[in-house]
């Protein structure tokens, strides 16, 4: 099928949930995908920073072919050999213990808000049920993962949503000390805010988060899952900061477009779950895992991290070239950049696809840059001659 094929099909067929652009991608190689009629273009959203090592990477094709002649799916009521393996890669790797295993972030979401709640539970401080969220987070669309998320937006139509969430503002400390109580369990953030605009948190706000959580006997949650995985140059953005927290979430990258979530725990919170207090059918299955495990593999080497730190401060140098009076920040850590305006970015972002490159907001005004974590340097070159030459053919 050609471009206009599929887009008249899914306009008949497929719930109206997205706002997409006029194109089908039918191939992806590397970091080039290519369309229904056969135009190609650079990849610099990696499927929203999802694709980490490009796309049909052949060592996660092997990965993938060679459990598929073995065990395609079996269920959490045995063992599996992939599961594990993979799990004990995590914990090594995380610096965290254990893991459990589900399919998307949402649902790593859930499963660590559920956590905090039953952590608590077992404890006897079955009043500690309240998660503190920051303002222009996002940790996902199912209704709690919605409640968590601090942006109206999202919300909104779909009330009522839970009770058990408070907002403080990001990189604020006071703004989270006022809303700290008895009933607190839990403070969940994203070390760098994803969708809310490539926003990372200060370094000192942080760790006085962290004392804040130790302090009150709160549990510390990292949703990690954008900024996990490489993205930000360290194998989790945690190791950059060096602050740990309790509770980590994992999904995005870490199938590299294999869809598998991950929520991780110290030994001391993950005791909080016993048999029968969490599931998912198709949690650690076989065919993800295995791909999961080939992606920390190739990721977790530090020459393989501390090129993406190259990668980024090449990116960060192309951006900062940029003399543009609409431009307002540069934000971000390793591969994981955002541009701000002084306005919206929809039609720079529909030149730069017209022009063979592809890139992905982070709110209205900001343009994201998530490319494949092992881009070639002169590709991301490439790149951003393209975006240079957008921003100045846009007249917005
Ligand atoms: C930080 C963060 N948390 C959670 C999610 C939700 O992940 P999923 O779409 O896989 O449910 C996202 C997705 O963008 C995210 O960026």
């Amino acid at each position: 099928m050609n471009n206009q094929e599929i887009m008249e099909k899914g306009q008949a067929y497929v719930m109206n949930t997205y706002g997409r652009f006029p194109v089908a991608i039918v191939r992806g190689q590397g970091a080039w995908v290519f369309d229904g009629d056969g135009r190609l273009y650079l990849d610099f959203t990696s499927g929203i920073a999802v694709c980490s090592l490009g796309h049909s990477p052949p060592e996660l094709i092997e990965a993938l072919a060679q459990q598929a002649q073995k065990l395609w799916h079996i269920s959490n009521l045995y063992w599996m050999e992939p599961q594990v393996r993979l799990a004990e890669k995590l914990a090594h790797v995380s610096g965290l213990d254990r893991v459990f295993f589900c399919n998307s972030g949402a649902e790593a979401v859930e499963g660590a808000i559920k956590l905090a709640r039953k952590y608590f539970f077992r404890c006897d401080e079955g009043q500690r049920k309240e998660i503190i969220t920051f303002h222009q987070s996002f940790h996902g669309r199912t209704l709690a993962a919605l409640t968590a998320t601090g942006q109206k937006k999202h919300q909104e139509g779909f009330s009522p949503l839970l009770p058990g969430f408070a907002y403080a503002k990001f990189n604020d400390l006071a703004s989270v000390v006022k809303l700290v109580s008895k009933e607190t369990c839990a403070i969940m953030i994203e070390p760098i805010q994803g969708e809310g605009g490539i926003r990372p948190a200060e370094i000192d706000f942080l760790s006085k988060l962290r004392e804040l959580c130790h302090r009150e006997g709160l549990l510390m949650i990292f949703d990690e899952i954008q900024c996990g995985v490489g993205r930000t140059g360290d194998f989790l953005a945690w190791h950059g900061y060096g602050i740990r927290p309790d509770l980590l979430t994992l999904a995005k990258g870490l199938g590299g477009g294999f869809p598998i979530g991950a929520l991780l725990a110290t030994n001391e919170a993950a005791a909080g779950f016993e048999p029968g207090d969490h599931a998912s059918t198709f949690g650690g299955n076989p065919l993800a895992c295995a791909v999961a495990e080939k992606v920390v593999d190739l990721v977790a080497r530090e020459e393989f991290l501390h090129k993406v730190q190259e990668k980024g401060y090449a990116l960060w140098h192309r951006l900062q070239q940029i003399e543009d009076p609409r431009v307002l920040q540069i934000r971000g850590r390793g591969l994981m950049l955002g541009m701000e305006f002084d306005r919206e970015v929809k039609d720079l972002i529909q030149i730069c696809l017209d022009k063979g490159l592809l890139l992905v907001a982070a709110g209205p005004n900001v343009v994201r840059f998530v490319p494949p974590l092992n881009i070639e340097k002169d590709l991301l070159e490439q790149g951003m001659d393209i975006f240079r030459d957008a921003i100045q053919e846009w007249h917005a």
